[in-house]
C-alpha cells in the first residue's frame, strides 16, 4: 500500500467525496507499481531544509503563483476541445479555482513578508493571475485549427475548430489527476511552513487559506476521478487501468527531473518559470 494513494483516498472521504471503486483500485496499483517520489520522506526533509531560508521560502511562493496561473490558462484552454459538456464545465471551474490560486499565492507572500515587496513589482505579481472567474472568463468556444500551435496535442479537427477525442480527453484527466495528487501533498508540505512564518496576529488568516488550498485540490482530484470512474464504467477498465499505471511513472519521472535541476522544489505544480524568481534575491 502506497502512501500517497492512502492519502489522497483519505481526503477525499474526508471532504464527503463520493469515488469510484475501480478508481481506488487503479490508483493505489499505480502507485504501487510507480511510487510517487513527492510522498517520500526524502522529499519531505529536502523541501523542509530549504524552506528554513526566508528568501527561498519567499520565492518559492512567488513560483507557485506563477504556476498556478500558467495552469490556469492551459487548463482553461484544454477546457475548450472538449465536446462533452459535463467535463468541459468541470474543467472550468478547475481553471478559475487555480487563478484564485495564484492571487492567494500572491496575498501570502504580501502577508509573510510584506516589506520586501515594491510596488512596481507588487503590480507585477498580480498579473501573473489571469483573473478569471465564473462571470469574466475567455471564450469558451473551442480554438480554431489555426491555433494548432497552442494546442500541441491536439489532432482531431472538426469544422475548422480543434476538438480532442475521447481518448485524449481522458489521458489529459488522468494527467490533471495525478497532478492534482501531487499538489495536494505539497499543500500538505507547505501548511506547516506557512504557520512557522506566520505572527500570532496572521495565524489564523494564513491556516484559513491552507485549508481552502488543501479543500480546493482534493475538489480537483474528486471531480477528475469522477470523469475517470464514468469512462471506467463504459468498459474502459483495462485502457483506464494501463494509462493510470503509465502516467504515474511520466508524473514521476518529470518530477525527479524537475527536483535534480532544482526547477520545481516547493512548487504545487511542476516546473517553475525563470522569468519571476530572483526578483526578490
Ligand atoms: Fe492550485
Ligand atoms: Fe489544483
Amino acid at each position: 500500500m502506497n502512501h500517497v494513494s492512502e492519502l489522497a483516498i483519505n481526503y477525499l472521504q474526508r471532504y464527503g467525496c463520493h469515488i469510484d471503486e475501480d478508481y481506488k483500485t487503479f490508483l493505489r496499483e499505480a502507485c504501487k507499481i510507480h511510487p510517487p517520489p513527492h510522498g517520500m520522506a526524502w522529499y519531505g526533509n529536502f523541501y523542509r531544509q530549504r524552506a528554513r531560508k526566508a528568501e527561498w521560502f519567499a520565492n518559492s511562493l512567488i513560483a507557485n503563483a506563477a504556476e498556478e496561473g500558467n495552469g490556469s490558462r492551459k487548463v482553461w484552454h484544454f477546457s475548450r476541445c472538449i465536446s462533452e459538456p459535463e467535463y468541459a464545465e468541470l474543467v472550468r471551474s478547475h481553471s478559475i479555482d487555480e487563478s484564485r490560486h495564484s492571487k492567494m499565492f500572491v496575498a501570502l507572500v504580501n502577508i509573510l513578508f510584506p516589506t520586501q515587496l515594491e510596488t512596481d513589482f507588487w503590480v507585477q505579481l498580480q498579473d501573473l493571475s489571469p483573473d478569471y472567474y465564473h462571470h469574466k472568463h475567455p471564450t469558451t468556444e473551442p480554438p480554431l485549427v489555426s491555433d494548432r500551435s497552442q494546442a500541441r496535442s491536439l489532432d482531431n479537427s472538426s469544422s475548422g475548430h480543434l476538438i480532442l477525442d475521447t481518448e485524449k480527453v481522458m489521458d489529459e484527466i488522468i494527467k490533471i489527476n495525478l497532478l492534482e495528487i501531487r499538489a495536494l501533498i505539497l499543500q500538505l508540505l507547505l501548511r506547516p511552513v506557512l504557520q512557522a512564518y506566520a505572527t500570532p496576529e496572521n495565524l489564523a488568516k494564513v491556516t484559513t487559506m491552507s485549508d481552502v488550498f488543501i479543500y480546493d485540490e482534493t475538489k480537483h482530484i474528486e471531480y477528475s476521478a469522477y470523469c475517470i470512474g464514468k469512462y471506467t464504467q463504459q468498459g474502459n477498465q483495462e485502457w483506464v487501468r494501463e494509462m493510470m499505471i503509465f502516467r504515474q511513472q511520466s508524473v514521476n519521472e518529470m518530477f525527479l527531473t524537475d527536483v535534480e535541476l532544482e526547477n520545481s522544489v516547493g512548487t504545487t505544480i511542476l516546473s517553475t518559470p525563470n522569468t519571476v524568481q530572483g526578483n526578490l534575491e
